[in-house]
């Protein structure tokens, strides 16, 4: 297999989202076989969202790399966690060649972007939704949960994304991998290629910016939170929440590395869909993910994150039946919004 055609479906692949675009993988080529490994290194390490993050990347990784493949003459074969001793090897792909596939979402995989603008409360569209619930049909494990915006659970959504980007702005821990991945300007962007350009975080206009940057030492934040910080930070999410058209929960069957890599894939494919219908779509996982790991009993929380949790429980209780709540991982807005305001760079790969 050509060199160049590998490097291609590479480049497909990694415009995948990754949590602050920490893009924690390394992909080896050998011969026509490429190795998707997880680099531990660069993911969050705190309450388990990090580790569970990097699981959803690598389907989003996978599902792109699939899509791409198949639209360029190839069909992918994925072996997924090859080598019970190495954990961090996620997958070997293999690839035979196939007549081209004209498939919708190609052309959506280099669009696809993260859009954390206000939206335009409206409803859904009759298309849009048919075409986001389509996706669930095609990967098997996880389960698509959508809430328009005429539902009691589209409040109760709102509500908790408030909840978790209040309990992310209190812990140091998070606040320190926020800032570290935030990218000040276009040439620290385009040097690190990695990270979240601040113009992206959609805060307003480049005093917004500016201030915000004040916000990095920690000490500082702690003491504004004192003041309110937070939860002026809780507010404003909801109410940015509020104005989407719909949210989007993804649940898996089992909490296995497997479960998390497939619902990565159902994550990959919604988002390729509603971009492909002109939609904005964001995650607003914080609190999904930290909620995963709190209800299963995993990762250590401190009493201050347990309070947060604690608020959060009942209330993701009262959308999903019992038995399914704990099960919940991914969740979105979607809605109508103009573009992201700055770039989303990528490491490129090129093979010997
Ligand atoms: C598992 C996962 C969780 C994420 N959680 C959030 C989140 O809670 N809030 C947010 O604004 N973006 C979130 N993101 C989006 C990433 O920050 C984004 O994908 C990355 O910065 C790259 O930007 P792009 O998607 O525009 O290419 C998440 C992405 C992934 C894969």
């Amino acid at each position: 297999m050509q060199k160049n055609i590998l490097e291609k479906i590479v480049a497909f692949g990694v415009a995948a989202p990754s949590g602050d675009n920490c893009q924690s993988w390394e992909i080896e080529r050998h011969v026509d076989i490429l190795r998707l490994i997880s680099v531990p290194a660069k993911d969050l390490k705190y309450l388990k969202i990090g580790e569970l993050a990097a699981f959803l990347s690598f389907g989003a990784l996978l599902e792109n790399m699939d899509i791409a493949s198949g639209s360029l003459g190839y069909a992918m074969q994925t072996n997924l966690f090859p080598d019970s001793k190495n954990p961090l090897l996620i997958a070997e792909c293999s690839f035979k060649e196939t007549p081209a596939k004209n498939d919708p979402l190609f052309s959506a995989i280099m669009e696809r972007r993260t859009n954390r603008r206000p939206y335009a409360q409206q409803p859904l569209s009759p298309a849009a939704r048919s075409n986001i619930l389509e996706q669930a049909s095609l990967i098997t494990g996880p389960e698509l949960h959508l809430f328009e915006r005429t539902t009691p659970e589209f409040q109760k959504l709102a509500r908790l994304t408030g909840i978790g980007e209040q309990m992310f702005f209190e812990s140091e821990a998070l606040h320190e991998y926020l800032f570290n991945h935030i990218r000040w300007d276009d040439f620290s962007a385009r040097q690190t290629k990695d990270g979240m350009h601040v113009k992206t975080l959609e805060l307003g206009n480049a005093l917004m910016d500016a201030a915000f940057r004040f916000l990095k030492p920690w000490a500082l934040a702690s003491f504004l939170n004192t003041l309110g910080a937070s939860w002026f930070i809780n507010r404003r999410a909801v109410w940015l929440n509020q104005k989407s058209s719909a949210f989007i929960l993804l649940n898996v069957p089992q909490s296995s590395p497997k479960d998390y890599v497939a619902a990565g894939r159902l994550m990959q494919r919604i988002w390729l869909a509603t971009t492909a219908c002109g939609l904005a779509m964001q995650p607003t996982s914080a609190i999904s993910l930290a909620l995963h790991a709190f209800k299963l009993g995993q990762g250590s929380f401190s009493p201050r994150h347990r309070r947060f949790l604690k608020q959060a429980e009942p209330l993701m209780d009262g959308i999903l039946p019992a038995g399914k709540a704990e099960l919940s991982l991914m969740m979105f807005r979607v809605g109508n919004a103009t573009p992201p305001s700055g770039p989303s760079w990528r490491r490129v790969y090129r093979f010997e």
